[in-house]
């Protein structure tokens, strides 16, 4: 299985983020995860198409575009178009879930479909096979910072269960509170993709993506 860490742009510097965007490049990051917040899904505001675009001629990292907004649907392709290479969607946002994530598709662009932390993982038995990943909220959306919520590790659990089942290589990606002390919890779980945004950008960048890194790979 592939491993990768997903650095989170929104606990970088603003003022100073394509500084930060190579930090993480430098270090060896591969993913970048970015996250749009609408201040209706969940309570705050984060960034919109001008940051994507603009970032977007910078660098060729794997934009990882997390969406937690009332209307999703709604915004699809224009982020297809500022240069998301995989647009994540929430089920608890998408009354017509097959719709939207057809549409991802249809755009160009990898499918992800994310649950927070109350959603059961069964909601998404119908979908799997049409999409490329699946992201296990690990803390409740809107905020950096948060702390992980232990009993998420089990829905990771579950969905890799699932997919080995039915013969999938389905990437399972865990966004919130990730750390050097919870990172292993959730990776001998069965994640491979590991989003972390204080983890790396407080304190020493390159450190920080070396260790986190480390821990995953090994
Ligand atoms: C939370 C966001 C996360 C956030 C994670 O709603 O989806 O991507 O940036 O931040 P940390 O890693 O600090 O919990
Ligand atoms: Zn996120």
């Amino acid at each position: 299985m592939e491993y990768q860490l997903s650095p989170s742009i929104l606990a970088a510097d603003f003022s100073n983020l394509g500084e930060e965007i190579t930090k993480v490049e430098r270090a060896g990051a591969r993913w970048l995860h970015i996250d749009i917040m609408d201040g209706q899904f969940v309570p705050s505001i984060s960034m919109g198409i001008p940051v994507i675009s603009s970032i977007r001629k910078r660098t060729d990292l794997f934009f990882d575009v997390h969406i937690m907004a009332l209307d999703p649907t709604a915004l699809i392709e224009d982020f297809a178009k500022a240069g998301a290479d995989l647009i994540t969607v929430h089920v608890e946002a998408c009354p017509n879930l097959d719709r939207t994530l057809r549409l991802i598709r249809e755009k160009g662009c990898k499918v992800g479909v994310a649950i927070n932390p109350a959603t059961s993982v069964h909601v998404l038995e119908n979908v799997l096979e049409i999409v490329d990943m699946v992201l296990i909220m690990t803390v409740n959306p809107g905020f950096g910072g948060q702390a992980y919520i232990p009993y998420c590790a089990n829905k990771v659990r579950q969905i890799r269960e699932m997919a080995k089942e039915r013969n999938l290589t389905l990437d399972i990606e865990v966004d919130g509170g990730i750390n050097k002390n919870t990172i292993q919890e959730v990776v001998d779980a069965g994640a491979n993709i590991i989003v972390a945004g204080s983890a790396v950008f407080q304190g020493d960048v390159d450190a920080n993506v070396k260790e986190l890194k480390g821990i995953m790979e090994r």
